[in-house]
């Protein structure tokens, strides 16, 4: 068992790294949440249903389920969500414990950040995006139809156990999409592909866990280094939305990282950013991690140019983390023509 230290000058916590951490709530309970009452667990269905799910033993226990993926993102879930805590009576010195895969600990967290005006809240992330970056940091959010995390608020959790034994169990789909955002930290962290073949999963963990911690203990709100951490991000989202408003199952968010770092690296090459070496980098880690580059079809690149306008990042222009000789930096006002070639050359070559 690992932990590493998220150093907030306010609300500093631990991520917990290791198999079987999920047995570690009942002593992280005791240790961080003076005098709680009730411990209220929101999941989904199915993973309630896996043989690992053992965190509702207690009879103190409430299990809330919310839907599955991105459909829990909605003011809808959002409300029944605060609806079923005050009929619970929860108070602020009551517990979330949120289980499930980045849009649960996404709405979850969200949830526990209004209710009240803020309650504690511990995640434990069941998949390989939610371990390495999702469940971490604060961000909650739920989606609007015009964009992904458009409503949603900081809210630290108290703690967060990343338990490698749940991930064993993750359908292959879903283990293999995670590594869109483990390739991004090893990107960010300027790794070579060659050295990936001696890194076992845990170390991509501790690194992208690293990574995280470091980070968000510099930024929390997001006012400078935090937004690296996009890197991929800004035709990663434009597609989720796409997808979300055409099949919601056509892309896994790791997919479109994934998707999104290829394009993000040659787009940097394009403005003389980097050279083709960075490029063929890229590449090869994202093959390493068995990762398509392929944009789907079903968009047409004007609508995907669209819907990269629409980031919240973006402020009115396209907007990209970039690589450069200065390292990664937010680049701003992209020239709107150079992004439509560099794309259409991206898809043209798959
Ligand atoms: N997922 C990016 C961040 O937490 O800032």
């Amino acid at each position: 068992m690992v932990k590493v230290h998220v150093s907030l000058s306010t609300k500093p916590y631990d991520v917990t790294i290791g198999p079987g951490v999920r047995h570690e709530l009942g002593a992280i309970l005791e240790a961080t949440s003076v005098g709680y009452q009730s411990c209220v667990v929101v999941t989904s269905k199915e993973l309630r249903a896996q043989s690992w799910f053992d965190v509702d033993h207690d009879d103190d226990v409430t299990v809330i389920e919310v839907p599955e993926g991105e459909r829990a993102k909605t003011f809808g879930s959002l409300a029944s969500l605060c609806e079923q805590f005050a009929a619970l009576q929860l108070s602020r010195r009551d517990v979330i414990v949120a289980v499930g895969g980045g849009a649960l600990t996404d709405v979850a967290g969200f949830a526990a950040a209004v209710y009240l005006r803020g309650i504690s809240v511990i995640h434990i992330p069941t998949t390989l995006v939610g371990q390495v970056d999702a469940a971490i940091g604060g961000k909650t959010a739920i989606n609007l139809p015009s964009g992904k995390n458009l409503v949603g608020a900081f809210h630290q959790p108290v703690a967060v156990l990343c338990d490698s034994e749940i991930l064993e169990s993750l359908p292959d789909r879903e283990r293999q999409s995670g590594f869109g955002e483990v390739a991004k930290c090893w990107l960010l962290e300027d790794r070579r592909a060659s050295a990936l073949a001696s890194a076992s999963l845990d170390d991509l963990i501790l690194l992208s866990v690293n990574l995280k911690a470091r980070i968000v203990a510099t930024d929390e709100f997001e006012s400078g280094e935090r937004a690296l951490l996009n890197y991929g991000h800004t035709l990663a989202h434009a597609l989720e939305v796409l997808a979300l408003a055409h099949d919601p199952d056509l892309l896994r968010h790791g997919e479109a990282v994934g998707i999104g770092l290829g394009f993000a690296v040659r787009l940097a090459h394009a403005l003389g950013r980097v050279d083709e070496l960075v490029v063929a980098n890229h590449d090869e880690v994202l093959a390493f991690f068995k990762l398509s580059l392929e944009v789907p079809k079903e968009f047409s690149t004007s609508d995907i140019i669209a819907a990269m306008g629409h980031d919240k990042k973006a402020h009115h222009d396209l907007t990209f983390v970039l690589p450069g000789v200065n390292g990664f930096e937010v680049v701003r006002g992209v020239n709107h023509e150079l992004v439509v070639r560099v794309l259409e050359e991206y898809r043209e070559a798959r």
